[in-house]
């Protein structure tokens, strides 16, 4: 055993001081390259030539960068000067699920397995930067980009996060984590100016972005478009000098979001490397070869000339381009990539499968296992590509089955009745087109559908359309759109066994809970979303899936809400993040505020039962871990996975604390009728909380509650420990 732990240690310390050695040959490549370029040509790395790439230095054989959006897949080819499309035929890829489906998973090894795919397509597409993943925090049901994020919980996002990076830039491929930070709105995204607290922006908002680039060692960070005490986020003093470039050491690249400079001074001073789309919006429209007169293109020259910013400035900047390039496009030995794989394919169907989360199920609605009946399937979003629009996470998949298709495939007995219900209009950037469509006929059609089934699936839900689940605007109410609520209680008159299938990437308000037997929250879950949503529905998969965000009853009983206006979405110019760092199930938790659904839950077509509940001991000190073991039996009929967790509460404490607040989870799977035993740890450490007059994290001494569970609001266990 010894002489393994020395063998390991040897291999280890080997591979690290390899790595340093590659490190210090880079840094001495780029001090030898730094003297052979111009001013000009140095200035010209740090801004665009392009929608989606910046320049190298072709005399020397320095060359551009490629960058593409990130994150559920790569996206099609876009024009050199304009946000059209370039009508590309070999640039269709594999849809992966959204980000909300990967967080639900609970799994940090699908997660790996998904940045290692989308990593590989990108290779193969030849980008070096994939724009993402995105770990802002779930704040409110209204954000229209919640779909492209982690959920609401900082563990979870930061657990999550580590290994989708590792995967991608396994492959030479940067990951570009954003939109760093506090972007948790779309709406007035770029200028509103967020006033958050210190402990807040410290317990909440970064950690995912501080262990993207503590332990995910992440190669580039994308600056977000709104304001943070004042200053733009893409050139701001605090954010990117102190905390992400100074604290946490970051030596990779800051790119802006797109159009996100505003000032070259501060683009110049303040942390920002390379400028992307200024000149446009950001979104439709382009000023052709506006490339010199960007902020870090013509001005910041002048800037430097003039000596109102030195040269070691703009030299600290080329270096991390090159460091970057040495990492990606100059990376002797690059992986070749591959793209369209059925192992890419495989592990888009398996994380959709294992996200799908059951929220409920009345009389065992779900699995449909009786294949010789009818099946009413309704609604719009049983046939609707969902990889089209939602804003620059938009896709072109080779193929992406529709719900529809994935039950044909599957119910091959099974008389399959279908009906549109509603409809919504074509997903158009930026505004919503109302469908010429007679919505009371749509309705009555769907009506006498579901009249002659034995059950109705009805796919509802959201969609990519403007003001829904999509950047640039956020959405306008917290209930069904489009007139579902109507069409459901309609058919509801004729037909009591219905499954809802949200098809979403946010929380919805359901006060028609009671007419649906069955409802199961589905995603935006890529190329395989018919397959795997039949596997689910079936039963030929068990679900898994566990809420990473809380379904509140009404908006009001959200934190950011509950504030009012200055709160969300703020007067347009300022907003406060009143609700500090009580957000998501933080709030439902410590206000007593019973959500719909809660953060962590989600339910299995077989039942565990947890015992044997024991921390290692009862005292620990700092450096300690408590170590919380427990058994954890299938009791019912089918194999499953359970996602069991942990929360830890500061009862007494000397500050504002949420009840509970996760700290660890593990994702078991365990057979029908057998048991398995789990243990997760945590760290004493990570029960510190943020202390605004020191600037630094502080234990509290004390007892702690360790709560233990599997789902924020069903805690099965409660036990006392103290920190000495
Ligand atoms: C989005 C970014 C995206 C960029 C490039 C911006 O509008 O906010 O997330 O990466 O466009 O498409």
């Amino acid at each position: 055993m010894k002489l393994i732990a020395s063998v390991f240690c040897i291999l280890f310390s080997s591979a690290l001081l390899a790595q340093t050695d590659a490190d210090h040959l880079i840094e001495s490549k780029i001090d030898s390259i730094l003297p052979l370029l111009t001013m000009e040509e140095k200035v010209a790395m740090c801004h665009a030539q392009s929608k989606f790439s910046s320049p190298g230095v072709e005399r020397l054989g320095i060359p551009e960068l490629w960058m593409s959006d990130g994150p559920h897949g790569v996206r099609a080819e876009i024009n050199w000067d304009n946000w059209g499309y370039a009508g590309w035929t070999n640039d269709s890829i594999t849809a992966f699920p959204a980000l909300t489906c990967l967080a639900s998973t609970f799994n940090e090894s699908l997660s790996y397995e998904y940045g290692k795919a989308v990593g590989e397509e990108a290779r193969y597409r030849e980008k070096d930067v994939l724009l993402g993943p995105g770990v802002n925090i779930y704040r409110t049901p209204l954000n229209g980009r919640n779909f492209e994020y982690m959920g609401e919980d900082p563990f979870l996002a930061s657990q999550l996060v580590v290994p989708y990076i590792k995967g991608v830039q396994e492959n030479g491929v940067a990951a570009c984590v954003k939109h760093y930070v506090l972007n948790n709105q779309e709406k007035w995204r770029d200028h509103i100016n967020v006033k958050v607290s210190d402990r807040a922006l410290h317990e909440i908002y970064l950690p995912a972005f501080k262990v993207a680039v503590e332990d995910g060692g992440v190669w580039s960070i994308m600056g977000a478009y709104n304001q943070y005490d004042g200053q733009h986020c893409c050139h701001n003093e605090v954010l990117l000098n102190k905390i992400l470039k100074e604290d946490w050491k970051f030596d990779g690249v800051v790119v802006t979001d797109w159009g996100g400079a505003h000032d070259s001074k501060e683009a110049a001073l303040y942390g920002l490397d390379i400028e992307m789309g200024t000149g446009t919006n950001g979104l439709s429209y382009s000023l052709k070869n506006a490339y010199e007169n960007y902020y870090l293109a013509g001005p910041f020259k002048e800037l430097l000339r003039n000596k109102e910013v030195p040269e070691s400035v703009l030299d600290d900047k080329v270096r991390r381009i090159l460091r970057l390039m040495y990492r990606t496009n100059l990376k002797s030995n690059k992986p070749l990539g591959s793209i369209n794989t059925e192992a890419h394919q495989q592990t888009a169907r398996k994380i959709a499968q294992e996200g799908i989360v059951l929220l409920k199920n009345e009389n065992n609605f779900f699995p449909v296992k009786d294949e010789n009946i009818t099946i009413a399937v309704i609604g719009e979003n049983s046939i609707r590509a969902m990889t089209k629009g939602g804003g620059s996470s938009e896709l072109k998949p080779k193929y992406e089955i529709s719900p529809l298709e994935g039950l044909k495939t599957r119910y091959k007995n099974a008389n399959i009745v279908h009906a549109l219900g509603y409809a919504s209009g074509p997903p158009v950037y930026g505004r919503v087109v109302t469908p010429s469509v007679d919505t009371k006929s749509l309705q009555r059609e769907a009506v006498e559908v579901a009249k002659s089934a034995d059950i109705v699936l009805f796919f509802g839900g959201l969609n990519k359309n403007h003001h829904q689940d999509c950047e640039g605007g956020d959405r306008l109410e917290y209930g069904l759109p489009f007139g579902q609520v109507e069409l459901l209680k309609e058919i509801a008159k004729v037909n009591d066994n219905i499954g809802f299938i949200n098809i979403s990437g946010n929380a919805i308000e359901t006060p028609w809970l009671d007419d649906v037997k069955g409802f199961i929250q589905g995603w935006y879950i890529g190329s395989e979303a018919g397959n795997a949503l039949a596997d689910v529905i079936s039963g030929d998969v068990n679900p898994s899936g566990k809420l990473p965000f809380s379904f509140p009853v009404k908006l009001s009983d959200n934190a950011a809400h509950s504030f009012g206006e200055i709160s969300y979405p703020g007067d347009s110019i300022d907003q406060e993040y009143k609700e500090g760092i009580l957000v998501g199930y933080r709030w439902h938790d410590t206000k007593k505020i019973k959500p719909q659904f809660a953060f962590g839950y989600g339910l299995s077509y077989t039942q565990f039962d947890l015992s044997q509940v024991k921390t290692d001991k009862s005292q620990y000190t700092e450096q300690d871990k408590i170590e919380v073991s427990f058994e954890l039996k299938n009791t019912g009929l089918n194999n499953g996975s359970e996602v069991i967790q942990v929360y830890v509460g500061k009862p007494k404490s000397k500050v504002e604390r949420a009840q509970k607040e996760l700290k660890g989870y593990q994702k078991i799977s365990v057979k029908s009728g057998t048991t398995e035993n789990g243990n997760i740890s945590i760290p004493v450490s990570s029960l510190k909380y943020y202390d605004e007059s020191s600037q630094s994290w502080v234990l509290e001494k004390g007892s702690y509650l360790v709560y233990i569970g599997n789902s924020s609001d069903n805690i099965q266990a409660k036990l006392k420990v103290n920190i000495k």
